[in-house]
This record gives structure tokens, sequence and C-alpha cells, in this order.
């Protein structure tokens, strides 16, 4: 498993994992809920039980073993600083990989999303070798788009009234790496 050390923009260091298997279900059961309770624009809707978050992390185990996934994981103190993945689509979409990412709020505006998406685009460049990396975006999520934009992520779909938050719909966009 590999671990290594990085330093965010104002000195803090965190670990960077590349599987969440010495990661204690406990804390990411804390991370998710967290942003559950901020109303984070994450696809993931609502809070997560204990038993959701241990099928959770044993899928994400299985994935990176089948060579499906990769994971990056950043903790500071025992704690999930951020979290950042690549999955492989299936079938005819195999060779499509679609990033996803997410840092706890006070580890924000820190450079940690940066670093992290950096990597998992390297990492699944030369392990997946893809045709298409992409993503998908809530288009309120401008924290988000402008991280994209600023790695080289280019807006190619708008879908209008896609994403359900509090009853309100907002348009999804679809981002490709140029
Ligand atoms: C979006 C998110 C991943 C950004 O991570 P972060 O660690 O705060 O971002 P960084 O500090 O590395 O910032 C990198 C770039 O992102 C953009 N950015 C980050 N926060 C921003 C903000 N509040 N407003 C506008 N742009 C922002 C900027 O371009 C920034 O570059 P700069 O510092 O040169 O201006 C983080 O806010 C997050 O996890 N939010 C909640 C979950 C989420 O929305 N996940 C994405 C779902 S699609």
């Amino acid at each position: 498993m590999l671990s290594l050390k990085a330093k965010l923009k104002d000195g803090t260091e965190v670990e960077i994992l590349d599987s969440p298997e010495k990661i204690p279900v406990r804390e990411y059961l804390e991370y998710i809920n967290a942003m559950m309770e901020e109303g984070a624009w994450l696809t993931h809707k609502r809070k997560s039980t204990m038993k959701e978050e241990k099928f959770w992390k044993r899928d994400v185990i299985s994935k990176i073993k089948r060579g499906r996934m990769i994971y990056l994981g950043a903790v500071r103190g025992g704690k999930v600083a951020g979290a950042s993945s690549a999955e492989k689509g299936v079938g005819r979409n195999e060779n499509n990989v679609c990033i996803g990412i997410a840092i706890s709020g006070k580890f924000r505006g820190n450079g940690l999303g940066e670093l992290l998406m950096r990597r998992t685009i390297a990492v699944a460049k030369e392990k997946f070798r893809p045709k298409n990396i992409f993503l998908t975006v809530a288009e309120p999520n401008k924290a988000a788009w402008k991280l994209y934009e600023k790695v080289g992520f280019r807006k190619i779909a708008r879908f209008p009234d896609w994403i359900e938050k509090d009853g309100k719909y907002y348009a999804q966009l679809w981002m490709v790496l140029k």
C-alpha cells in the first residue's frame, strides 16, 4: 500500500494512502456525514449508517483489487481530510474513467483538492490509459468546477434541471479532461 506525505499551502502535513484499508469506517462515517450536514453538492444525499459505510469500504477495496478503481485518501491526525477516486466504466464504457472528490470542510481552500485531483489524474492515465477522463458536477458548485477547469477539464454538456437538492432542480455539467 502506498503512503506518502504531502504539505498543504499553509504547511499542514497530510498522509496520502492509496486504499481505504487502514482508515477506520467510523472516520469515513464522520467525514461523509459532516458533508451531508452542511448540504455539500455530492450525489450522496443523506447521512450514511455504519453498515452502509462498511459496505462502501469493502466495495472500494474490491474494485481496487480488481483493477477497476484508483482511490486516494488524505489523512491528518487519524481524520479523513479528503478523498478522491477514479473508476473505470463497464462494457463499452470501460475506457471512460470517472473522477470524484470531496475535501472535509476545515481542509478546504488549502490546496488539497488540487493536489488529489492532479495525482488521481496522473495515476489514472498511467494505470488505465483511458480514452476519456470525465466527471459530472452540479452547476451551482462553483468551487468544484473552478478546480476542475484549473486542472484541465472542459465543459462538454449541460443537463438542465438534473440534480435535485431540497426539492429544487439544478443543472448538471459534464466535463472532460482535455
Ligand atoms: C470542490 C473542492 C473539492 C475543492 O477542494 P479544495 O481543497 O478546497 O480546493 P483547493 O484549495 O485545492 O483549490 C484549488 C482551486 O479550486 C478552485 N476553488 C477552490 N475553492 C473555491 C471557491 N470557494 N470558489 C471558487 N473557486 C474555488 C480555485 O480555482 C482553486 O485554485 P486557486 O487556489 O488558485 O484559486 C471542495 O470544496 C469540496 O470537497 N467541496 C465539497 C464536496 C464537493 O463539492 N465535491 C465535488 C463534487 S462534484
